[in-house]
């Protein structure tokens, strides 16, 4: 990128996390003594804290932690970020080397963010700074909400050994702790694994950070799980170390996608976010589907969002808050896309596992709808129906799943009550919804795993009159369709 960057000595110096490892446990127990976590945190700062920090409004903050108290304190120096009195500080227990001096008063270098997910709560730590006050290039952000979306989408079930690529403050790697024997963090900037070390031992837990780029530092290893919110943003140059890999387009993503198996245990996953371009004259969709192909692993793309370039740059070069320099980057960005033919950027979760035998498939789903805050165990379910939807999909017993609900609107007439629409809502999972009428309906409400699908169809045929052989062909793709959905479960 050509467009002036603004020069890292203009910034606020960047701490060196690594020098905050040795009074880390003391840290830990400052915290635990003051009773902090993330419910602890809302109560005292209110659950809209993090949009007022966000929008550098501090008033809301401060106002409620004027009681002194040692959680006010820790909430003050290391989630607002401001100064507090040398003694109060000493008084929650915080070591010296954690603190510098500013004015009067002592700051701390670093920023702690609590965050739950899924029951499990974590402190990420990471550096000060946010869009408002300057991005530095090496910049380790916080948790955001594409981490929060990886987060959500992520199995829990225990395995033996995860791997977190991009780990950045280490949050994914602090979920996966939760459920995992071993973890392995990497990340290309040195800074990031050192906080990645901080967040074990704030947490801890322990954590086996290493620094390399991609997949290099895991080599000729396996692992169950694999979970990666890599720096996917597609942009003429390389920024951020956090958002830009500096490989062309989608490069990234697409390496990712064809290295990730390589160091996925036979059944195991992988589940991350990427981008990949709509280019003109092409098909999107095939673009991603093709670099599923030949890796031995089931591909499930989950798209969620699909951007015009326009409206890609603008959300990105927000993100920074690019000041003066917004409307040439804008320009240099779009002018970058354009001559690329690019017409839109799709982002999505895509899970990957890894096959023992069989012919690997390929699923892409487009879901604007609001999905369960988390949905990760609907990637192994998903891989599961598949797997049962490869065998004689008549002879099985489906079963409607138990979070499924049919709502129906009805007009009233001279008769009564006349069902006019009837709408299928998942409440777990990805949460679709699908029309159906009175057979389908009828026919669902029979899938209580008892029955083979056949015997099913077979009584259709009777109650709307047709033949068996056409019922079981109309009806066999919804059935299919349904299963892919997770309406009906094997
Ligand atoms: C979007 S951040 C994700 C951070 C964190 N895992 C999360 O979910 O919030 C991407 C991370 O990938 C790291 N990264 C960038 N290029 C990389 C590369 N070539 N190899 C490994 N990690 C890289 C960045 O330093 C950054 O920490």
């Amino acid at each position: 990128m050509t467009a002036p960057q603004t020069d890292p000595a203009d910034l606020p110096e960047l701490p060196d996390p690594a020098a905050l490892l040795a009074d880390a446990p003391r840290m830990r127990d400052a915290l635990d003594r003051a009773g902090w976590s993330p419910a602890a945190l809302d109560d005292l700062l209110g659950v809209t804290a993090r949009t007022h920090l966000d929008r550098d409004e501090l008033a809301p903050v401060l106002r409620r932690t004027r009681d002194g108290s040692p959680l006010s304190t820790l909430a003050r120096l290391f989630v607002a970020g401001v100064s507090v009195p040398p003694g109060a500080a000493a008084a929650a227990g915080v070591p010296a080397s954690w603190l510098r001096p500013e004015g009067d008063g002592v700051t701390s270098p670093v920023r702690l963010q609590p965050v739950s997910h899924g029951g499990v709560d974590v402190t990420a730590p990471h550096d000060p700074g946010r869009a408002a006050t300057g991005v530095h290039p090496e910049q380790v952000l916080g948790v955001g909400a594409a981490s929060l979306t990886l987060a959500a989408a992520t199995p829990r079930r225990n395995v033996a050994r995860t791997l977190d690529l991009g780990t950045g403050c280490g949050v994914q790697a602090l979920f996966a702790e939760d459920h995992s024997a071993t973890v392995v963090a990497t990340d290309r900037n040195p800074r990031a694994v050192a906080f990645t070390q901080l967040a074990a031992t704030l947490g801890g837990v322990e954590l086996d950070s290493r620094q390399g780029d991609l997949l290099a530092p895991v080599a000729g290893e396996t692992f169950d799980l694999v979970v990666s919110n890599p720096p996917f943003v597609v942009s003429p140059g390389a920024r951020y170390t956090y958002r830009d890999a500096g490989l062309d387009g989608d490069e990234v993503c697409r390496r990712l996608v064809r290295d990730l198996p390589s160091v996925l245990a036979p059944g195991g996953v992988a589940v991350l976010l990427v981008n990949w371009l709509h280019v003109e004259d092409e098909d999107g969709d095939a673009r991603v589907r093709s670099w599923l192909e030949g890796t031995g692993c089931d591909g499930w793309v989950v798209q969620r969002e699909l951007a015009a370039p326009e409206d890609y740059v603008t959300a990105w070069l927000r993100d920074t808050d690019e000041g003066p320099h917004f409307d040439e980057l804008y320009d240099e960005w779009v002018d970058w896309f354009h001559a690329r033919r690019v017409e839109a950027v799709a982002f999505g979760v895509l899970a990957l596992r890894r096959r023992t035998s069989g012919q690997a498939k390929v699923v892409l789903d487009e879901v604007d709808q609001l999905v369960a805050p988390t949905w990760g165990e609907e990637v192994l379910d998903h891989f599961a129906r598949l797997d049962a939807l490869d065998g004689d999909v008549l002879d099985r017993a489906w079963r409607l799943r138990d979070d499924v609900r049919l709502h129906q609107v009805a007009e009233r007439d001279d008769e009564g009550w006349m069902v006019e629409s009837q709408r299928l809502q998942q409440s777990r999972g990805l949460r679709w919804t699908g029309g159906t009428d009175e057979h389908g309906a009828a026919l669902l409400a029979a899938c209580d795993g008892t029955m083979p699908l056949r015997t099913l169809f077979q009584l259709l045929a009777v109650g709307a009159g047709i033949p068996e052989q056409e019922a079981v062909e109309q009806g066999l793709p919804v059935v299919q369709r349904l299963v892919e959905q997770g309406f009906l479960v094997p």
